[in-house]
């Protein structure tokens, strides 16, 4: 804990209200930031930990409160405004332009005197500087959208440490690292605490919030329900907080007998983003009634195996079979039709249409099947019907069904997504993530969920970095490494020693 906390907090919040249409998303809201700590906002999805910090960065104004930087009342109308206030933001959902290169997006929206391209030297320079002191690898030469989710997240740490603020928002920074990513951010963000910096953190991972946190505020819908501290808390007291109830860590998971194999891969070559191979010569099979977990390192071709099986991208060479159905150069609708569910690892990118309502989301994929269309019509009863019911059975917190799906939480809209794949029955469920960035009750929930479709006979893939979701929910768990798979253990035989080994593409006898 950093001995600099000062007696005024740099920056209080006091009395903040924000509403939206049907959402109270923030309720009278006190919250402060003092300089040396991080401070932690906990909350469920949907609690208003995004939207109170919004109203900081000047993306959204509060409808009562203030706001006080240094005991001064500031009036935060833009995210330029804020940033020149020294406030800096990290996005839940990344800002990043994928066509333009590091340096580019790192340089948008600087103050400039001199000719673009001279800047873009500086800007790349101090990049690299920036990159070197803090550890953090970037190219500032490398197109966006050539980059991995972790890769992003980087740059954007970089964009903010570049604009040098004072205050740093990190809304869920951590949700998209590897285990070691996030060590390796932490002494950062220790740094930069201690550098006299105020680090507000958001995070749904309790252990992550134990080991970073100076302070931890609680919020449940809108309301701020509680102070603590890691000393004063442990995992299950933070999840009755938030939750208001006990959470269980790990599913039931009953005996199921497994069948036929319905997901069979044989020999799999698949091109990543730069060219070179991303899957070599990947050999696997799952069985009707099993889960099986992959682990790993994101970036060892987790995301190109996937969107292989989904139809997304097409296959070098090698053999995807679902369902006794040959689907290795299958488009994705193809893929669905022949029983493929899909929970994609970049839910806005991939799993949902921002801009669509909930219930097109829910139907996005058979709106032209009955009952939702009768003869090229839409049956409005049939798709309001179903949709009610899926929000009501996953808990998908919105305020209608009619609600824009960009306004959802990040939680909720990957509940939603959640609710139409499991609604489609599959008999290969694919799931990327399942629960990143979910808070832990939902979380609870759709482990459930996964486990359940167990009983059903569906093949599952879970595919996660995170060690201790692929433990509970897998039968079998497979390491992949550069590409390939390094082995495949029984659930029970399975440490995280060992699974950690092969992760580092050490062979376990080694
Ligand atoms: N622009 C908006 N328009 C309408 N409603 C919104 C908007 N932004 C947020 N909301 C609503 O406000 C509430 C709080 O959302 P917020 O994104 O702040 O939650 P959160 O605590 O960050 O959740 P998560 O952990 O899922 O990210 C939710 O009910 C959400 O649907
Ligand atoms: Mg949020």
């Amino acid at each position: 804990m950093s001995s600099q906390l000062n007696e005024t907090p740099m920056l209080q919040m006091k009395g903040i209200t924000k509403r939206f249409p049907g959402v109270l998303a923030s309720d009278n809201v006190d919250f402060d930031v003092r300089a040396g700590e991080v401070h932690t906002l906990l909350g469920e999805n949907g609690a208003g930990k995004s939207t109170l910090m919004k109203i900081l960065y000047g993306l959204y104004q509060q409808d009562e409160g203030e706001i006080l930087l240094n005991g001064k009342v500031i009036n935060l109308t833009s995210p330029a405004n804020a940033i020149s206030h020294g406030i800096g933001m990290i996005h839940q959902h990344f800002m990043l332009v994928p066509t333009l290169t590091v340096a580019e997006n790192v340089s948008l929206g600087l103050k400039s005197t001199r000719g673009v391209l001279t800047d873009l030297k500086t800007v790349s320079k101090r990049i690299t500087e920036i990159s070197k002191s803090f550890g953090l690898q970037v190219y500032p030469d490398e197109y966006v959208w050539q980059l991995s989710v972790g890769e992003r997240q980087r740059v954007e740490i970089i964009k903010a440490l570049y604009r040098d603020a004072s205050i740093l928002i990190l809304d869920e920074p951590t949700a998209v690292l590897t285990p070691s990513e996030v060590d390796d951010i932490f002494v950062i963000f220790r740094k930069l605490a201690d550098a006299g910096r105020g680090l507000v953190f958001i995070s749904h991972k309790l252990k992550e919030v134990l080991d970073l946190s100076d302070r931890i505020t609680v919020l449940r819908h809108g309301r701020v329900t509680g102070e603590t501290t890691p000393a004063q808390s442990d995992r299950h007291d933070l999840a009755r907080l938030m939750v208001g109830r006990a959470v269980k860590l790990a599913p039931d998971k009953p005996e199921v007998a497994t069948g036929d194999a319905l997901l069979r891969i044989e020999d799999l070559y698949v091109a990543g983003d730069r060219g070179r191979h991303a899957v070599q010569g990947l050999t696997m099979e799952v069985k009707s009634g099993e889960v099986l977990g992959i682990a790993g390192i994101s970036g060892n071709g987790q995301r190109e195996l996937a969107e292989a099986i989904a139809g997304l991208r097409t296959p070098q060479s090698g053999k995807i079979t679902i369902n006794g159905h040959d689907t290795t150069f299958c488009k994705p609708g193809q893929v669905r039709d022949v029983g493929l569910s899909y929970v994609p690892e970049e839910r806005m990118k991939d799993g949902a249409v921002g801009d669509f309502d909930v219930k097109e989301n829910l139907i996005l994929l058979n709106h032209n099947r009955e009952p939702f269309c009768t003869n090229g019509f839409l049956n409005f009863s049939a798709i309001r019907a179903h949709s009610e019911k899926l929000v009501k059975e996953y808990a998908v917190k919105t305020p209608s069904i009619d609600t824009c799906t960009k306004n959802l939480s990040g939680g909720n809209i990957q509940k939603l997504i959640m609710a139409r794949e499991l609604d489609a029955n599959p008999k290969v469920l694919l799931a990327s993530q399942p629960t990143r960035g979910v808070d832990i009750g939902a979380a609870e929930y759709i482990h459930e969920r996964i486990s359940q479709q167990r009983q059903n006979g569906t093949a599952s893939i879970v595919i996660s970095e995170d060690l201790d979701e692929v433990m509970a929910l897998s039968d079998r768990i497979a390491v992949m490494f550069d590409g390939k798979i390094m082995g495949i253990v029984k659930q029970e035989d399975a440490t995280r020693e060992s699974i950690g080994l092969m992760m580092t593409g050490e062979d376990q006898e080694a």
